[in-house]
Formats: structure tokens, sequence, C-alpha cells
């Protein structure tokens, strides 16, 4: 019997897609996927530091394994991903998990299954994080769980340093994937049947600009664009600072390209922009909005905010209300700032309390969600294409997404997952849409 592996994912997308590479970094050395956590022979989490609480629930989850750690002694516990590499992390980490195998870091998942072979060779814990970003490695054999829907890697690493973030310190300096590369992935995608691409970067729009790909974003864009057959292309993050007008008459020329652009905003405080070093402003951030919308109309947009950044007043908290409403975001993710160790505004003056970052989420919540259901009641009674990606045994329904990203729930006879399909919304309810399939 083949030994079985369980993997446990925290943060972002980028991470998500890690997890499938590290699912076939497993699978390729013979191990089986389980479910169940206590059948595993090797765990691994793959973790994440954007925020405090997201290392506390890897905490949690890590520290709950001391005891079956301690009937299955064969068992074997690797972390790896962001926390990993942070300054100092691993030795907190060994201090408080002694029972951990093996760590690994975001710059070297591809040395997980020589670090598996000398683990299992030797009694001592492995350990091996590099510092400095390397070479890009191809992956080839990712073990994607998430069909129709695949996600595709074309820039590594930040160079932005945010002042409040600490992906670059964890994530190195950007690379860029050769468009050689990128382009035969998404090919082999789609001949595999996969119905949504998503091009993943901290900052897509830095796409090439080191030099070293021969083209921009836009123009891997529209290369991507290109490709031939039935699919969505998105793309994720794109920074406010570097989003323009070339991008955008990419998206117009192409209609598989989905008309929602994801544009983290943070603040609609240009002294908060400024203190975050942002590089952008209030004004200019309306402005490409404008731009996005006179090309494409029916262009929706997401975004990412914080509130309560050191130094954030009243009114400067009103502002991001204010902005928000004027873009009339299709949704957004909201933040508590959480100050990250090594970063510019951990040791900022006029850090907020707790109290009053409490009562700001608690509005912004209350208004980012009031304009989601607003826009959720629109659709009833109309139809929409969505992409079905999943069956609910509870709800006996099958479920997927429009362009914009809305969830939706219809009924079908046949298995219907990986299929585009146009649904009549009959009712809304809060970001959810009900519908039934359209009889042409
Ligand atoms: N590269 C993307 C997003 C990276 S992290 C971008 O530049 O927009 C995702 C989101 O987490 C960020 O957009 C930000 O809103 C939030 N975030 C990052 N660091 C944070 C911190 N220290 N406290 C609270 N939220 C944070
Ligand atoms: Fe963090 Fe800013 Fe880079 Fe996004 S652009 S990952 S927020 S430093
Ligand atoms: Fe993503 Fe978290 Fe790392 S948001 S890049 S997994 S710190």
């Amino acid at each position: 019997m083949s030994e079985k592996y369980h993997i446990v994912t925290y943060g972002c997308q980028m991470n998500v897609h890690e997890s499938e590479k590290i699912a076939g970094i497993l699978c390729r050395m013979g191990y089986e996927n389980t479910n169940e956590i206590s059948e595993a022979d090797i765990i691994v989490f793959n973790t994440c530091c954007i925020r405090e609480n997201a290392e506390n629930h890897a905490f949690g989850n890590i520290g709950a394994l001391k005891k079956l750690k301690k009937q299955k002694p064969n068992l074997l516990i690797a972390v790896g991903g962001c926390m990993t590499q942070e300054k100092g992390k691993t030795d907190v980490l060994k201090k408080k998990f002694p029972f951990i195998d093996i760590m690994f870091g975001t710059l070297n998942l591809e040395d997980l299954e020589t670090l598996i072979t000398r683990k299992k060779a030797q009694k001592k814990k492995v350990i091996e994080i590099r510092e400095k970003e390397g070479e890009i490695v191809e992956f080839s054999d990712a073990y994607r769980t998430s069909y129709p829907n695949a996600w595709v890697n074309i820039v590594y690493g930040c160079n932005n340093f945010c002042t409040y973030c600490i992906v670059p310190y964890v994530r190195g300096r950007e690379r860029s994937r050769k468009p050689e590369y990128i382009l035969a992935e998404v090919k082999q995608l789609v001949a595999q049947g996969y119905k949504e691409i998503t091009l993943l970067g901290q900052n897509v729009n830095s796409y090439g600009l080191d030099g070293t790909t021969g083209m921009n974003f836009a123009q891997l864009l529209d290369a991507v664009a290109s490709i031939e057959g039935d699919f969505r292309l998105r793309f994720m993050t794109s920074h406010p600072k570097d989003f323009n007008e070339e991008v955008v008459k990419v998206m117009q020329k192409h209609r598989k390209i989905c008309r929602l652009v994801h544009l983290p905003v943070q603040s609609g405080s240009n002294s908060i922009l400024s203190a975050m070093n942002r590089r952008y402003t209030r004004e200019k951030y309306l402005d490409e909005i404008k731009m996005l919308r006179s090309y494409l109309p029916e262009a929706e947009v997401t975004t990412d905010i914080i509130v309560g950044f050191p130094k954030e007043t009243e009114e400067d908290y009103l502002q991001t209300e204010a902005l928000v409403k004027e873009v009339d975001f299709a949704s957004a993710f909201t933040f508590v700032y959480s100050p990250r160790e090594g970063t510019k505004a951990a040791t900022m003056d006029g850090q907020i309390p707790e109290e009053v970052q409490k009562d700001r989420i608690m509005r912004l919540v209350e208004l980012v969600n009031s304009l989601t259901r607003k826009k959720s009641e629109k659709y009833v009674g109309k139809e929409v294409e969505i992409l079905c990606e999943d069956y609910d045994e509870k709800k006996g329904l099958y479920l997927g997404r429009d362009e914009f990203g809305r969830m939706g729930y219809f009924p079908c006879e046949h298995n219907c997952i990986g299929e585009f399909v146009r649904v009549k919304i009959a009712r809304a309810n809060g970001i959810s849409l009900f519908g039934e399939i359209c009889k042409d």
C-alpha cells in the first residue's frame, strides 16, 4: 500500500498553487493524497505570514499534531511557505514544535523531494531555507486540484516594499517567467480541458520589466488570450501604480479576458497611501477606474483595503469610505492592519488602538456588503454565463462563477462541471445567486 500525504494550505492563491506543486512532487515520489489527516504518512503545512492571525492559525494547527506524532512516530511533519522564510522563524518553530521533521522555504520548494529522502535516512530534523532567490525552476507536474480552473505563475516575488507588507522579505525579488514556458503551459491546460486560466503575480504589471522576457504584461496577456480554445482568462494582482491603458486595450480586444480587475487600493487617503509607499494617489486611482470604464463600461473592480494603518485619522478613514462608494466595487477584501516584524510600518509612530481599528473595520464591512448586496439584486431576472465548478451536496445544486466572479447555484440533470452554462437568475441571497439553466 502506498504512503499518503495531506497538505494544509494557508494564504493567497499563490500558495494554493504552490501546494499543487508540492502535491506534484509527493505524487512523483509515490505518495497518494488523503483528506484524512490521521491517515497521512506525511503532513505538509504551506504557511502564510501576511497578518498575525494567519500565523496563529498555522501555529494552532501544527501544535494540534503533537499527539498524532506521538502515536505515529514515523509520521513526517513538514513546514514550508512564507512563514519559514521569515527571519528567525525557523528557530521559533523549532522551539515551539520540536516534533517538526522538515522545514523548507518558498525559495527552495523544488528541494522538497531531496529533503524528504534525507530525513528518511537520518534521525535529525532537516531544515533548509534558501535566503536569496535563484533562477526560476520550472515545474512540469503540478498536481492540479481545481479543475476547471488553473493558475499559472507569470512573475514571482515583489520589489515594491509597501511599508506594511512582508511579502518582499519572504518571496524575494521579482523574477518573470519566460513567455515560451507560460504559453506552453496555458496551451497544454486548454488542451486538457481547463476552462479558466488565471495568470498570477504579486504585481502582474511588472511582468518583464526586468528586461528578461522580451515582452511586457500587456503583450503577454495579448499572446495568452490569442491561444485558441474555449476558456476564460483572468489575471491578478494588478498594482494601481502600473495598471495602464495598454492592458485595458488588450482586454477590449479579447472577449476571453474577464471584465474584472482586482486593483487593491488599500486606502482612500493620500497621506496614508504615501506612508504605505504605494506610489499612487487617490486621484490617479480614480482616473484609472474612469479609463477602464471608458473602454469597458461593464467592467467591475474588486479591491483590498487596510484600515487602522499607523496615524490613520477618522478623516482618512472616511476618505476610504467615500472612495469605496465612488468606485462602487463589486467586492472587497478588508483587513485590519497587522504589524509585521521587519517592515517599516511596524515601528512607525501612531499605531492605532484596537478598538478604533475594530470600529472602522465593522463600518467598512457593512458598507462593502451593502454594495455587494445591491449588485446581487441587479442580477435578478438576468441571464448570466456561469462556468460550472462544483456540486454542492448539501444544497443539491451545481455552482460556478460568472466572469465577474459572482457565485451562482443551479440544478442540472447531468454533471456539468467544466461546462459554460447560461443561467437565469431567480433570486439573490447576500453574495450568492440562484437560478435555472436557460432552455433555448
Ligand atoms: N500583491 C498584492 C497583494 C498582496 S497581499 C498587492 O500588492 O495588492 C494581499 C493583501 O493583504 C494586500 O493587498 C493587503 O491589503 C493585505 N495586507 C498585506 N499586508 C498586510 C498587513 N501587514 N496587515 C493587514 N493587511 C495586509
Ligand atoms: Fe506587498 Fe505591496 Fe508587494 Fe503587494 S505590492 S506584495 S502589498 S509589497
Ligand atoms: Fe501569499 Fe501569505 Fe505568502 S498572502 S505570498 S502566502 S505571506
